[in-house]
C-alpha cells in the first residue's frame, strides 16, 4: 500500500510547538468573514504604522539597487549600525563581528539554539513563556527543564529553585525581559543572582530583550550582557518588531561572541542565505534616524496599559498584576474557570473579543489570559465593555 502524506512527515515533527496567537487570530478572521466583529487582542504586534521616515529609507533603498544578497551575518553598515546602537543602548561595546541579523528575531533563537544545543543538553527556561525556545529546545532533543515565574513576584523567575535546577551540566538558560506573556520585568537583584549562577556554574544565557524599548519603569532598562563577565557568556536576541512597529518587515539581530555569531551565520546561510536588502537600509535608517517615534508609540503604550489593567481589574473574578514592560496583561481568572482556553474561546465566539488562553504559553499559564493591548484605547473600552456583559453568560454556564 502506498503511505500516505501523513505517513511521510518526519517524526521529530512532533516536538515542534507553535504560536496559539496565530490560531487565535484565524478563527478571529474567520469570525469577520461572517459580519462579526472583533477586537483583536490576540497577537503582540504594534498597531501603529511604521514611522514614514523609515518607510521612505526602503523605497529609497529599493530604488539606488539594493535588491541583491547581502553577506549570510547582515550587510556591513547595517551590523555597524546595530553595534553601535545596541551597544550604547546597553553600555556595553559591540563590533560588527558580534552581530547576526536574520529576518526577525525568532529565526535567530532557532538558529542560535541549532549552534549550541546537542541531543540531551541541559536547557533551562521559564514558564509561562513565548513557545519559540522549548519548540526548538525539544525539537534538538535537548534536556528541557523550566523554572515557574510567580504571579506573586510580579511574574519574575522564582530564584531559590532556578538555583536549585541549574548545575555544571546546564548549557543555556534563557531570560526573557520584559516579559511575554505576563509583562513582568526582572529587577536588577535578579539578574545579579542569574549572573553569578551563570558564572558559578559555566552556563550561557540568551537574553531576548524585544520588549527592551516597551519598559514602564522610570529605572532604565538594564541587559544582563552588561553585568561583569557577562559579556562573554550572553546572547542578545533584540529587534525591530516590537520597537518600530515593523512586525512584517521581517528583522532582527542578535549579539554574541564571535564564534558563536560565525556559527549561527552558518545557520542563516543554510536556511534564508540572507535577510532582504532594502530592509536591511531600513534597519540603518531606523537605528540612526530619531528616537521620538519610539518614545511616542511607548508612552501611547502605557496609557492603553493604564486602562486595561484597571478596566479588567473591575471585573468580577479578574486580577491583574501591573506589566512593566512589553504590551500583555495577563489577567487571573482561576476564580472564574480553570479552564483558560475555554474562557478564551468563549470570549471569542460571545463577546467578540480575541485573546490568547495562558496555558498555550506553559502549564504555569493555566488560569491566565493574555491580552495583548498594543491596539487603540477606543477597542480596548469596547473589549472591556463586551467582557463584562457576557461573562455572566459563561459562568452560568459553567
Ligand atoms: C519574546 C519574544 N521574542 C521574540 C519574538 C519574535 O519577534 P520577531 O521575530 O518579530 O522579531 C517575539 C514576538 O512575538 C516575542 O514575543
Amino acid at each position: 500500500m502506498l503511505a500516505t502524506t501523513q505517513d511521510r512527515i518526519a517524526a521529530a515533527v512532533k516536538r515542534l510547538g507553535s504560536e496559539n496567537a496565530f490560531l487565535v487570530l484565524a478563527r478571529a478572521r474567520a469570525l469577520e468573514k461572517q459580519g462579526r466583529k472583533v477586537v483583536h487582542l490576540e497577537i503582540g504586534e504594534p498597531d501603529f504604522d511604521t514611522p514614514e521616515a523609515i518607510k521612505a529609507a526602503a523605497a529609497a533603498a529599493m530604488r539606488a539597487g539594493y535588491t541583491h544578497y547581502t553577506p549570510s551575518a547582515g550587510s556591513m553598515d547595517l551590523r555597524e549600525a546595530i553595534a553601535d546602537y545596541a551597544g550604547a543602548f546597553r553600555g556595553i561595546p559591540y563590533a560588527p563581528r558580534n552581530v547576526v541579523v536574520g529576518p526577525g528575531a525568532k529565526p535567530l533563537i532557532w538558529n542560535t539554539l541549532c549552534a549550541l544545543l546537542d541531543p540531551g543538553d541541559e536547557f533551562v527556561y521559564f514558564d509561562p513563556a513565548y513557545p519559540a525556545y522549548a519548540s526548538a529546545a525539544s525539537y534538538l532533543q535537548a534536556n528541557v527543564t523550566a523554572i515557574p515565574l510567580l504571579e506573586s513576584r510580579n511574574w519574575r523567575m522564582d530564584l531559590d529553585e532556578l538555583e536549585r535546577r541549574v548545575s555544571d551540566r546546564t548549557k543555556l538558560l534563557v531570560i526573557n525581559s520584559p516579559h511575554n506573556p505576563t509583562g513582568g520585568v526582572l529587577q536588577l537583584d535578579d539578574l545579579e543572582r542569574i549572573a553569578e549562577l551563570a558564572r558559578q556554574h559555566d552556563f550561557l544565557v540568551l537574553a531576548d530583550e524585544i520588549y527592551s524599548r516597551n519598559f514602564y519603569l522610570d529605572r532604565g532598562f538594564v541587559s544582563i550582557a552588561s553585568l561583569p563577565g557577562m559579556r562573554e557568556r550572553t546572547i542578545v536576541v533584540d529587534g525591530f518588531s516590537k520597537a518600530y512597529a515593523m512586525t512584517g518587515w521581517r528583522l532582527g539581530y542578535a549579539l554574541m561572541p564571535e564564534e558563536l555569531a560565525n556559527v549561527v551565520t552558518l545557520f542563516n546561510n543554510n536556511t534564508f542565505s540572507c535577510v532582504t536588502s532594502f530592509v536591511q537600509q531600513a534597519g540603518i535608517a531606523a537605528l540612526k534616524g530619531p528616537d521620538e517615534p519610539v518614545r511616542t508609540m511607548n508612552a501611547l503604550f502605557r496609557e492603553r496599559r493604564d486602562r486595561i489593567v484597571g478596566g479588567l481589574n473591575q471585573i468580577p473574578g479578574f486580577s491583574c498584576a501591573l506589566p512593566e514592560g512589553a504590551f500583555y496583561a495577563f489577567p487571573n481568572i482561576s476564580k472564574i474557570t480553570r479552564d483558560d482556553r475555554a474562557l478564551a474561546n468563549f470570549l471569542l465566539e460571545e463577546a467578540g473579543v480575541a485573546c490568547t488562553w495562558g496555558s498555550a504559553f506553559g502549564a504555569a499559564g493555566k488560569g491566565y489570559l493574555r491580552f495583548s493591548y498594543a491596539t487603540s484605547l477606543e477597542d480596548i473600552d469596547v473589549a472591556l465593555d463586551s467582557i463584562a456583559k457576557s461573562l455572566p453568560k459563561f459562568t452560568r454556564s459553567g
